[in-house]
């Protein structure tokens, strides 16, 4: 089917997700969500792709959800609908997924950011949650993740104000960002990062993806168990054999993705 607010491309294993709603700086309106969500899942069971890199213009990689479309709900609907309840979808996602944020990320944005798996930005790029100055509050991640990327005197002051963002620069220093490069160069950086990882056997990449994952909602001794059930795990696979094996014999070792 046709999209109408995402490109997509694909090189060698990586696929490629731009937002692009250029006349609302890609602000998320339900319809881009949704097909956010398609291509994904789309991606997510595509064989060929082992890892995806979403971005969005040099402008904005997205300056929050649609607030004119918003504007005018009210909390019974919102709630018997579970009004953007389905953004949580991407996080569902097993294969890693690279943010490469240029110009604004703010509200949504930010926090569609937050939900992908590493974050890299260009050297323009803008992070904020500047929902409490519209009256609400950031609904998908802004108050959660937010404090566990840069702490809470910086997510407190972030949130509270609405108006103090972090540069590029201060997003890396701060943890929410792994690395920054000049804005025209930002997605190929993206894409040889993802190429690498792509590269590498994808099921041993989705068990890792897991585990750092589920640091975030167990306590260490369930977290430290589950790791290691799965590092055990990893001898059932080819890739195990072939990665160890090529260590041994000094090649390079030939991942068949089992
Ligand atoms: C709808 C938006 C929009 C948004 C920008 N636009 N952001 N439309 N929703 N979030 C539209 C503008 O209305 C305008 O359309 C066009 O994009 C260009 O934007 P300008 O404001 O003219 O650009 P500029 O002056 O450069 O200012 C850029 C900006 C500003 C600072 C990013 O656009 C801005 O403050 N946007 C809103 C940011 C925000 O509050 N985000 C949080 C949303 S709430 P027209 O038609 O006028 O040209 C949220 C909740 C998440 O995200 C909850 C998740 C569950």
């Amino acid at each position: 089917p046709k999209l109408e607010y995402l490109l997509t491309e694909t090189r060698g294993r990586v696929a490629i997700v731009t937002l692009h709603r250029p006349k609302a700086l890609n602000a998320l309106c339900s319809e881009l969500f949704y097909e956010l969500n398609q291509v994904m899942k789309d991606y997510d069971n595509n064989k060929d792709i082992g890892a995806i890199v979403l971005t969005g213009s040099e402008r904005a990689f997205a300056a929050g959800a649609d607030i004119k479309q918003m504007k005018d709900r009210h909390f019974i609907e919102n709630y018997t609908e579970d009004f953007l309840g389905h953004w949580t979808q991407i996080t569902k996602v097993r294969k890693p997924i690279i943010a490469a944020v240029n110009g604004f990320a703010l509200g949504g944005g930010c926090e569609l950011a937050m939900m992908c798996d590493i974050i890299y930005a260009g050297d323009k790029a803008v992070f904020g949650q500047p929902e409490i100055k519209l009256g609400t509050i950031p609904g998908a991640g802004g108050t959660q993740r937010l404090v566990k990327a840069v702490g809470k005197s910086k997510a407190m002051e972030i949130c509270l104000t609405g108006s103090v963002n972090l540069s590029a620069e201060e997003a890396e220093r701060a943890g929410l960002v792994s690395r920054v490069f000049p804005a025209d160069v930002l997605v190929d950086e993206a894409v040889k990062t993802a190429e690498k990882i792509a590269n590498l056997s994808l099921p041993i990449v989705e068990m890792v993806k897991d585990s750092i994952n589920t640091s975030f909602e167990t306590p260490l001794s369930a977290g430290l168990n589950f790791e290691r059930r799965l590092f055990q795990a990893t001898f059932a696979s080819q890739d195990q054999k072939e990665g160890m094996a090529a260590f041994a014999e000094k090649r390079k070792a030939n991942f068949v993705h089992n």
